[in-house]
């Protein structure tokens, strides 16, 4: 239970509403390493623990077909009406057992879930539903800065007293790997880039600055490369 916290409609009709979509450049860098990696056509992408769905529709563009899955059916529901488009579907499932045969993607991605996962199992699944070279990119927010205009550091002493203080004991043990921007997740795969990219992304009002990136492929030779920018 004490990793659930998301699954509740109310909840899951306030992420329709807030979430911010992931940025273009995310999955530009995402595609990028893939095409390295990758050289068949891009048929089948899959976003796990997609939430209301901004994750997931981002994808559409370069796939035939695109799933986001969840864990939560309120959130499901909540992606479902956001719109399905021609090429994109949604699905309720687990991140430990994911419903395609094997070598079946060229693409999985996590944003800002991989931390509620059993890591091991969901790594298993993924190993097993890749294509040869098909990636696996996990990716997330680092603490967000809020910018807006003078009251810009006034607003972040403010979240950050909320997040650390206030919401503190009740965030739960594995919202450490998110304040350690995902530097201590580890995969099983061999080649890996991790960027860390400060990103501007509106959410309301508010412009946050984000983001992580972990990718790693289903194939040889080590690579670790960190982004300042
Ligand atoms: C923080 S939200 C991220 C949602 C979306 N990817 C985004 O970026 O807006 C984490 C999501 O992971 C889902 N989740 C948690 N554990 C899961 C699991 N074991 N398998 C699949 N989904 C899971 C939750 O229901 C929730 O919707």
């Amino acid at each position: 239970m004490a990793n659930r916290f998301f699954e509740g409609a109310v909840h899951a009709a306030s992420y329709a509403k807030f979430r911010p979509q992931p940025p273009a450049s995310l999955i530009d860098r995402v595609l990028t390493f893939l095409k390295e990696k990758y050289q068949g056509p891009f048929t089948a992408a899959i976003d796990v623990g997609c939430g209301s769905g901004q994750s997931t529709h981002i994808l559409s563009p370069h796939f035939t077909s695109v799933t986001g899955l969840d864990i939560s059916q309120a959130q499901i529901t909540e992606a479902t009406k956001l719109g399905t488009g021609t090429n994109v579907f949604f699905k309720v499932s687990g991140a430990e057992k994911l419903p395609f045969s094997e070598c079946s993607l060229q693409l999985v991605t996590a944003g800002q879930a991989c931390h509620w996962f059993d890591l091991p199992k969901f790594y298993e699944e993924v190993d097993r539903i890749l294509v040869p070279g098909g990636v696996l990119a996990l990716y997330g927010y680092a603490f967000p800065q809020p910018i807006y205009g003078d009251l810009t550091e006034k607003l972040y002493d403010i979240i950050n007293y909320v997040y650390s203080k206030e919401l503190g004991p009740y965030w739960g043990t594995k919202i450490t790997m998110v304040d350690d921007e995902y530097g201590t997740v580890q995969t099983p795969f061999p080649t890996k880039l991790r960027c860390m990219k400060k990103t501007r992304v509106a959410t309301g009002e508010v412009v946050v600055k984000m983001l992580m990136l972990l990718i790693a492929i289903k194939s040889s030779a080590y690579l670790t490369q960190v982004i300042q920018g």
